[in-house]
């Protein structure tokens, strides 16, 4: 009490003495700045980059699970019109809902049948002709017998499936028929047996598509180097884009571990999430670098990128010691965010 009192009456004091020390203060970082200039400015930069990028992808993540459960809500709220439909729509969605309640392609969210555990997905970047051709492989869980598998794909060319079992029978699974349905953008493979609950089992998908000049998936981007144009590869998942570079359960709850490697020309290096385990270059430069096996996480904090920055540029030439740290960033941005999922379950 009495120091506020003070402070009330003595105010303008103390505001002047509150303006010395402000004016002082600068002085002496003014110093601190000038001595480690740039170590400070790349900090700064890298900071606000990762507090930009964490909070759109917060941001992104809740309003993604937000405006979902709206959606559900508003069909629930509309079911009564149709009975067949009610009981699926109360919350109660049990397996024959989704068998039984037919096309469960046509739901909003996907089925609630199977659960990804694994994905090993191996890509191959044309940057010559923006294309790119995969090939992934799902290990997932069985939650409710079904005939059914719903994952996400969307402007995805698929070209082989192949359902495994990890039981004592193993071996391929025959397929009943298989489409794309795009309203939706989910891919759906029925087959002539029943999955059932707490096995797990494998399906491996090829695949080819286009690399898009569009800021969704995985796009292309270009930058002007020593007057040269140069092309970078790079995707952008959040909220619902990762379906355009892979088939994948595409939604924040199917966490899972995943498992990259990028075949390019050797004259671009690639990054993702994880660091390079493992490289191998064929003689016709092209290199594949198999990257480890990341943290359990949703579809949308995968990333990659195939670009042109080296690091002989990074020493050469000053201005471009900024690529090379960008780079770093880019890491340091990545693994930040797969911590952030882990410990606050985002
Ligand atoms: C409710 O259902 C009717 C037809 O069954 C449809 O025309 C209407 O758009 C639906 N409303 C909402 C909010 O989904
Ligand atoms: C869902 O329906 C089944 C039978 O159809 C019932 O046994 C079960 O209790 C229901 N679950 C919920 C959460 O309503
Ligand atoms: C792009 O180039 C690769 C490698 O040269 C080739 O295999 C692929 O068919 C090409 N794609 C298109 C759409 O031309
Ligand atoms: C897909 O299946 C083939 C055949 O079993 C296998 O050689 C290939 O490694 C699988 N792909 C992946 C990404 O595991
Ligand atoms: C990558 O960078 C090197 C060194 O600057 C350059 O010689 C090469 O042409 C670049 N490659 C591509 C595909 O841009």
């Amino acid at each position: 009490m009495g120091i506020e009192d003070a402070s009330m009456r003595n105010g303008r004091a103390l505001s002047d003495q509150w303006a010395d020390s402000v004016v002082v203060r600068p002085r002496t970082t003014e110093q601190h700045i000038t001595v480690h200039k740039r170590l400070v400015l790349g900090f700064a930069i890298s900071i606000l980059t990762l507090i930009i990028v964490t909070a759109i992808a917060i941001t992104l993540s809740v309003s993604f699970e937000r405006c979902a459960a709206d959606s559900s809500g508003a069909l629930a709220a509309n079911s009564t019109s149709n009975s067949k439909w009610k009981q699926s729509r109360d919350g109660n969605i049990s397996q024959r809902d989704s068998e039984d309640g037919q096309q469960p392609w046509r739901h909003l969210r996907l089925p609630a049948t199977l659960r990804p555990r694994h994905y090993d997905l191996r890509l191959s970047v044309y940057m010559e002709n923006f294309t790119f051709s995969g090939e992934v492989n799902i290990e997932f869980e069985c939650v409710h017998s079904t005939k059914l598998i719903v994952l996400h794909t969307d402007r995805l060319e698929v070209e082989k499936v192949l359902v495994y079992s990890d039981s004592k029978k193993a071996g391929a699974m025959r397929i009943q028929r298989r489409f794309h349905y795009q309203p939706k953008q989910v891919y759906v493979i029925a087959l002539h047996r029943e999955m059932k609950p707490l096995r797990t089992y494998k399906i491996n998908i090829t695949f080819h598509a286009h690399i898009e000049h569009e800021l969704l998936g995985f796009f292309r981007s270009s930058y002007v180097l020593n007057g040269e144009r140069r092309f970078l590869a790079v995707t952008q998942f959040s909220p619902t884009h990762a379906r355009k570079a892979f088939p994948c359960f595409d939604e924040p709850i199917y966490k899972a571990t995943f498992r990259v490697s990028l075949k390019h020309e050797s004259s671009y290096q690639s990054l993702s999430n994880m660091p390079v385990e493992a490289s191998t270059s064929d003689e016709d430069g092209w290199v594949t670098n198999h990257f480890s096996r990341t943290p359990r996480m949703s579809t949308y904090y995968l990333a990659w990128a195939v670009c042109n920055f080296t690091f002989r540029e990074a020493v050469t030439d000053s201005g471009v010691v900024k690529l090379s740290f960008s780079v770093d960033t880019t890491y340091f941005v990545m693994s930040l965010m797969a911590f952030y999922e882990i410990v606050l379950g985002i």
